[in-house]
């Protein structure tokens, strides 16, 4: 495979996920990082090991030698660094939620289009091998014609008033829950059964109205202690969420979002109910996939290659038994892009050897974060995506 240099913009929680993963494929060199200042970008450039950390997004971009740029930036920015990258022709890998609403998403997918780069979203939940399996399995029709869609999004990490982040500010956009994490459920949802939501129904519940935010600021995960300088910060984005969903094709689902269930870490969950099964799954427990059925036993199909469906069968890189997870998927997900990056394919001329979420799925997700929202924000009534 050709050789891609690429460049990190944002080298916080998310960054050097993109970086490990990327580099596993064995073909992408990172050629340096852009953050916040021109210190912090020298000092993770050297952590990561890096031959250049930038003094600006700028001097990154002017830098002839990146063809592609991560964008792990906080959601506010999201829109300028994809934008002032597209515009000097790189192709862009974009974290999630793409932008702060569908008008600036449709803004960055148009551009996009317009330029010829490639672009994508890393919804990586997609690429662990039994979510790809379950689609597989679902589209060949194993379970039946499906009816009802149901599982939820759990964390608890900002149980506490005093646990802090940049999520919490009003630059991050009109929705907080359902944006960060529920738009991975929504777009994993959409992957696996193949259809688009069409309307939906929300409550958003705001658990601390106020939160104590440490003096220092705008850091990726705090927590402000006793001894600690703080200044009472107004919250108006939801702790949690729950959310009613009718699809264009009549499958009815419900899912909830949080950031404040104790015990739950990244309690990712999703399960499909058919006219003739079930199929349920759980990231903490991703070699598993549950399988629901009324006239025999239930079961579990264990992640093993051999017992996958041919087509997947590229996502699991491990023989059963040996667990895959996170990680895993990331880097199939990278793999995936980075192939199509190397091969010079063209978004357009191309279009059938997409095999990643693209800015049109960040689009979608943007569009139906902006719908929940309205929804919720007008006191719980169904509305309609607009597209
Ligand atoms: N795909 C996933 O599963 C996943 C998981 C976590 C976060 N994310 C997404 O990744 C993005 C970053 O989240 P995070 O948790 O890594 O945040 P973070 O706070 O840990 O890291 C953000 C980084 O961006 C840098 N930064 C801030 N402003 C900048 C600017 N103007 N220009 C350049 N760099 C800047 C910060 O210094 C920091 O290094 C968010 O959009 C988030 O939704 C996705």
């Amino acid at each position: 495979m050709r050789r891609v240099k690429t460049g990190l913009v944002g080298a916080g929680f998310i960054g050097p996920n993109h970086v490990e993963a990327a580099r596993r494929l064995g073909f992408v060199d990172f050629v340096g990082i852009a953050d916040r200042t021109a210190e912090a970008a020298q000092l993770r450039a050297e952590q990561l090991n890096m031959p250049k950390g930038y003094e600006s997004l700028e001097e990154m971009l002017d830098d002839p030698e990146i063809e592609v740029i991560h964008n792990c930036t906080p959601n506010e920015f999201h829109f300028p660094v994809t934008m002032a990258a597209i515009e000097r022709g790189k192709h862009v890998i974009s974290d999630k939620p793409l932008a702060l609403n569908a008008a600036d998403a449709r803004t960055m997918y148009e551009a996009a289009q317009a330029k010829g780069v490639v672009h994508a979203v890393t919804f990586n939940y997609r690429f662990n091998p039994l979510m790809q399996q379950a689609r597989t399995m679902i589209a060949r029709g194993d379970i039946g014609r499906i009816h009802f869609i149901h599982g939820h999004y759990l964390q608890d990490w900002l149980l506490y008033p005093t646990d802090y982040n940049w999520r919490l500010e009003k630059e991050g956009g009109a929705s907080r829950c359902v944006a960060d994490i529920g738009s991975h459920w929504c777009d994993l949802i959409g992957f696996l059964v193949g259809a688009r939501i069409d309307q939906v129904l929300a409550e958003y519940t705001t658990v601390y109205p106020v939160r104590q935010k440490p003096k220092q600021s705008r850091i990726a995960f705090a927590q402000a202690t006793e001894n600690e300088e703080y200044i009472d910060y107004p919250i108006d984005t939801e702790d949690f969420a729950s959310v009613l969903l009718r699809f264009e094709n009549g499958i009815r689902g419900v899912f909830s979002v949080s950031q404040v269930s104790a015990g739950h870490k990244n309690g990712l969950e999703v399960e499909v109910n058919g006219g003739k099964g079930s199929l349920a799954w759980r990231q903490e427990e991703p070699n598993q996939l549950w399988i629901g059925r009324r006239s025999e036993p239930n079961g579990w199909l264990l992640k093993d290659p051999s017992l996958l469906d041919e087509s997947v069968r590229q996502y699991a890189s491990l023989p059963g038994g040996h667990g895959e997870a996170w990680a895993d998927a990331f880097r199939n997900l990278m793999r995936n892009i980075y192939t199509f990056i190397a091969m010079g394919w063209s978004m357009e001329a191309d279009k059938e050897k997409i095999n990643f979420p693209t800015f049109a799925d960040g689009l979608e997700s943007n569009r139906v974060i902006e719908a929940i929202t309205a929804s919720a924000k007008a006191g719980g009534v169904w509305t309609k995506i607009e597209r």
